[in-house]
């Protein structure tokens, strides 16, 4: 096999990412989010990788925390969603994992399952309005949860557009949070943006996620710049030469306007490279960037490589991670770069630096 397409993913960049993190969070506990496969970067070799330098983790669905578990997973696993039925319930309870409890059905479901939590997370609705008890629910619903965790129950909430420390709806939430969380001690509200751009929120707990994969979303100062974790890589592997005015790829979008070299990499929207990145799209290779050119298809995109005569078959190519960065290509495909990550396929294979000898 030797199709040149592949996610590396580097674990010393990540726990490097998590020890700068920390030293953000200052004295607060750290929970590491790897939902959705690590945002795609491998739940169980990130977990392992991670599970000396944080506290807890947390995942969104039950079947997650399970796979963490099985695959020797002993630290706290928090599920955001909580059970979806009094069966999820008890599994909980025999994984010792945390619940996320954001209902009352959550609460009831909790309380028939006849079992003992080890720690109850109860999550407030402080303007997000997606998941969580009204400020108005939240006493009743702690006193009932209290005597169903064995530790202090956690209150937790989720800022709505924590990139925008000052903006009215974070305001309003900050006021809401602060109000609830007056006379509690245990507490989370940040994500990575508002541990990043330094909210300061009344808290003990952070639950990092984005940023610990090396996703910038606020410019963090020099010491404290996070790495990518995930390169896609690929190399050129074909290239030809076209007249100008002659087009590029399905539908002919791009038309050349000089005569052009064009390159053909081998990965497409099948491996999880976005079939909405626009004509300039930058790729990265050793001899500088290069425009995307032309529509993505399934199995490969184009580039113009007219201006670096040194591209040829066999130059090696970064799609996203280091130059260009994942958030820069998703901004040329108006989405954000946790759609990229997490949309990545298993067409193409993961590999792990150092080898943790996980195979994709
Ligand atoms: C409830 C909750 N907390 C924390 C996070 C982590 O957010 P981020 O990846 O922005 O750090 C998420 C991610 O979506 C989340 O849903």
């Amino acid at each position: 096999m030797s199709r040149p397409t592949k996610f590396t993913i580097d674990l010393l960049a990540l726990c490097e990412n998590a020890a700068t993190l920390k030293r953000l969070a200052g004295s607060r506990s750290t929970m590491a989010v790897v939902k959705a496969d690590a945002y795609g970067h491998g739940a169980v070799a990130c977990a392992q990788a991670l599970s000396p330098l944080v506290d807890a983790f947390a995942v969104a669905i039950m079947e997650e925390a399970i796979a963490l578990r099985e695959a020797g997973i002993e630290l706290p696993i928090l599920v955001l969603q909580g059970p979806h039925s009094l069966e999820d319930a008890q599994v909980i309870a025999e994984s010792a994992l945390w619940p996320a409890i954001s209902s009352e059905h959550q609460i009831n479901w909790l309380e028939q399952s006849g079992a003992r939590f080890e720690q109850i997370w109860i999550k407030c609705d402080t303007g997000m309005h997606r998941l969580g008890f009204m400020p108005d629910d939240v006493a009743l619903a702690k006193q009932r949860l209290a005597v169903l965790s064995t530790k202090d129950t956690v209150l937790m909430s989720h800022f709505a557009d924590a990139e925008a420390p000052d903006s009215p709806l974070t305001e309003r939430q900050l006021s809401r949070w602060n109000e609830l969380t007056a006379s509690s001690k245990d507490t989370s509200f940040s994500n990575s943006a508002a541990t990043t751009g330094q909210i300061s929120a009344r808290e003990n707990w952070i639950r990092l996620g984005y940023s610990l994969y090396g996703g910038s979303l606020v410019t963090l100062p020099e010491p404290c710049r996070l790495k990518p974790v995930m390169c896609f890589e690929s190399c050129i592997a074909s290239v030809r030469s076209i007249e100008s005015g002659e087009s590029v790829g399905y539908g002919g979008r791009w038309v050349a306007n000089r005569p052009s070299r064009i390159a053909t990499i081998p990965a497409g929207y099948g491996d999880g490279y976005p079939r909405a990145a626009r004509d300039g799209t930058p790729i990265g290779s050793e001899h500088g960037v290069i425009p995307m050119v032309g529509k993505v298809s399934m199995d490969m995109v184009t580039a113009d490589i007219t201006d670096i005569p040194e591209l040829d078959v066999g130059s090696p190519v970064t799609l996203w991670g280091g130059t260009p960065t994942i958030d820069t290509v998703a901004a040329y495909c108006d989405t954000i770069g946790y759609e990229l990550c997490t949309r990545i396929t298993r067409r193409a294979p993961r590999q792990f630096h150092p080898d943790t000898g996980h195979q994709d």
